[in-house]
């Protein structure tokens, strides 16, 4: 073997060569994956677990996992491993639904896989399904048991034959991890409570504030209205407990390997039973020092360093989703940068991406997105951003001071107008979202909304406006096509195919009420999406359908938008319009986007450089015209532009 191991780290896996037991299936293939990923293990793990024998408890818990890993699913590793890039693929297309409101529970979700189908879905997000606490449970983000499903979705017997069959459809599954925080009533909380040291040492216990308090001098509040502060008093226990989000989400103590050592064993379990993807919930927020703001720490990237490789020694076919939603500059290093390049998560939340699309309705300008995007730090090759227009949580205006300032904008005042904007308070405004967990002190006002309801639909449905009715299904398919063509993993949220509204029904459920991220979480309206299969959907709803349905199929046949290639963003001299290329080795693709909603004109000198002299649109096929040495552009036009031969 030619893996380049130190004199030190060859010992070192002799030893824990002589730990992995003589009948080990497939031995030989574990023990060329643990040299292989031995040194990315050792970087990780043994800066933050340098306690004798914690090493030896993580090979214990690989072996253990890798004994039990079913021989349908070692032959995916090996699938997977001869098409590493398999999460890459132009043709990868993910849905995010929540079970019960998709299909009532995971049988059911079998029942809908021919609409997946439909929508060529190649990765199923289903949210927050192992068994939570009793609501409230924040969407099922505070886990009782990571072992068992919801009760009202099933049971793991459904789950194994859920990814089965989903495999069966090369669909993979993607599963949340929450490892920031447990469940109050989760048995290690349980009996911390009633004064186990051991499960105590499992997470942050105060017995007075004064530790707290030193903390809070530096600390944000995530939900300053639902759970203000961080931390809070347990009366069992007469501790204060960290808890960043609501009360009953208590934060775990990464810095105790024995936590460590658990979430692997619950990843490698669910990986068990066919998990392929984990969206590494919070990830942001696992490790704490004082004086700092608790986010980003570089200590939570060796943790996610020494979880991979553990992974990808156990069970190479599972990759890892970074749900970090912080500043460009913090956000790079889930996909690794320097020592981590390429050894942390696969993919990660292109928050930015999502944000600045907003913003440009909002503003019909399109300097910010353009500059905030060009400096965005380029990616590792082997990763993906996951790109997306809306998700289940609200949006927060993450708006870098310094982007806005460099095009003539104060950042306070953008993200002021942004919130103002979207809640429907600004003149002339076509949006209608609610504002979530406004924060007095720092004046932050986070959206929620549907994707329709903020574009402009509700309003101009409710005004019988057909030009703004127009006008709001042209902007949502400029968002698709802007997520699809970006490069990477596009991620569409569950009803935005069919251009749901807002659902306000959300306060009658006295479990959903308090939270109104509910409001844009509505149940699929199945008799709508079968009329829309079938073509005979209300106009505006059919011709949304039909508009990703083109984007996915132009999607497919476009290799440029491999995730492997990176995105360059071009200057076009036109405010109204975002450019960028993707160059990739069979040519350039070119996406161009009008942000608003009149003709824009643009040279056609950017094409040429990029090698396009006969310009095509590869969502339509269509031949584009340049004339007088431009292009003309139609109210929110969106092309993929690529040479014709
Ligand atoms: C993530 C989830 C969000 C949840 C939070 C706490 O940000 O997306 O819905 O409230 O984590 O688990």
């Amino acid at each position: 073997m030619s893996v380049a191991l130190t004199p030190e780290q060859r010992v070192l896996l002799t030893h824990l060569e002589s730990h992995v037991p003589n009948d080990l299936p497939e031995r030989a293939t574990f023990l060329l994956r643990l040299e292989r990923y031995l040194p990315e293990l050792l970087e990780g793990f043994t800066i933050i677990y340098p306690q004798p024998g914690a090493l030896e408890k993580l090979l214990e818990t690989m072996v253990k996992n890798h004994r039990e890993r079913s021989a349908y699913l070692r032959r995916l590793d090996e699938a997977r491993l001869l098409t590493p890039d398999w999460f890459q693929r132009p043709d990868t297309i993910a849905y995010v639904a929540y079970t019960e409101r998709f299909a009532g529970n995971l049988n059911g979700v079998l029942e809908r896989l021919p609409y997946l189908k439909a929508l060529e879905v190649k990765y199923l997000h289903l949210m927050p399904f192992l068994k939570p606490r009793p609501a409230p449970h924040d969407g099922g983000y505070a886990v009782m048991d990571y072992r068992a499903v919801r009760e009202d979705l099933g049971t793991i017997a459904d789950l194994e034959r859920l990814t089965g069959a989903l495999h069966g459809h090369g669909i993979s599954l993607c599963c949340d991890l929450v490892l920031n925080h447990v469940a109050q009533e989760h048995d290690w909380a349980v009996r911390a409570r009633a004064g186990d040291a051991k499960y105590q040492r499992y997470f942050y216990m105060y017995p007075d504030r004064l530790e707290p308090d030193a903390f809070e001098r530096t600390l944000p509040e995530v939900f300053p209205d639902l759970a203000p502060g961080n931390f809070t008093w347990d009366e069992s226990s007469q501790r204060w407990v960290w808890t960043t989000f609501n009360t009953w989400q208590w934060d775990v103590n990464w810095t105790n390997p024995e936590v460590f050592l658990e979430f692997l064993d619950i990843i490698l379990w669910l990986a068990n039973r066919g998990v392929d993807i984990f969206r590494l919930d919070a990830i942001a927020f696992i490790w704490k020092q004082l004086g700092t703001n608790c986010q980003n720490l570089p200590e939570v990237h060796s943790i996610t360093q020494a979880l991979r490789a553990a992974v990808r020694i156990v069970c190479p076919a599972v990759v890892f989703k970074a749900e970090a939603i912080v500043a460009p500059g913090d956000l790079i290093h889930y996909l690794g940068r320097g020592t981590h390049h390429g050894k942390v998560s696969d993919t990660a939340y292109h928050n930015s991406l999502m944000v600045q699309i907003w913003s440009s309705f909002a503003s019909r300008d399109t300097r910010l997105i353009a500059h905030a995007l060009k400096n965005f730090p380029p990616k590792p090759s082997s990763t993906a951003w996951n790109t997306y227009l809306r998700c289940h949580d609200d949006i927060g205006w993450a708006i870098d001071d310094n982007d806005a300032a460099a095009v003539g904008l104060g950042g306070e005042a953008h993200r002021r107008f942004l919130s103002d904007y979207y809640s429907g308070d600004f003149p002339g405004t076509h949006a209608r979202g609610l504002v979530f967990q406004e924060n007095k002190r720092t004046g932050d006002r986070r959206i929620c909304g549907s994707g329709a309801s903020l574009a402009g639909l509700e309003v101009a449905l409710e005004n019988g406006d057909a030009r703004g009715v127009h006008l709001s299904v042209e902007r949502l398919l400029l968002g698709h096509a802007l997520v699809l063509g970006y490069g990477g993993i596009p991620l569409l949220y569950m009803g935005d195919e069919l251009a749901l509204l807002n659902d306000y029904r959300y306060t009658d459920e006295p479990e959903h009420a308090a939270d109104n991220r509910w409001v844009h979480r509505p149940a699929m309206p199945w008799d709508l999406a079968h009329d829309a299969l079938e073509g005979r959907a209300p106009e505006h709803t059919q011709r949304m359908f039909d508009g990703v349905r083109q984007l996915i199929e132009a999607r497919n046949r476009t290799p440029h938008l491999h995730a492997e290639t990176d995105t360059t963003i071009l200057e076009l001299g036109n405010n109204q319009v975002f450019a960028y290329a993707r160059l990739h080795p069979l040519g350039a693709l070119v996406g161009v986007y009008n942000f608003s909603e009149t003709a824009q004109w643009i040279k056609a000198d950017a094409l040429l450089e990029h090698g396009i002299v006969q310009p095509i649109d590869a969502i339509t096929d269509r031949r584009l015209e340049v004339q007088d040495g431009g292009i003309w552009l139609e109210p929110y036009a969106r092309l993929w532009v690529r040479n014709a031969v």
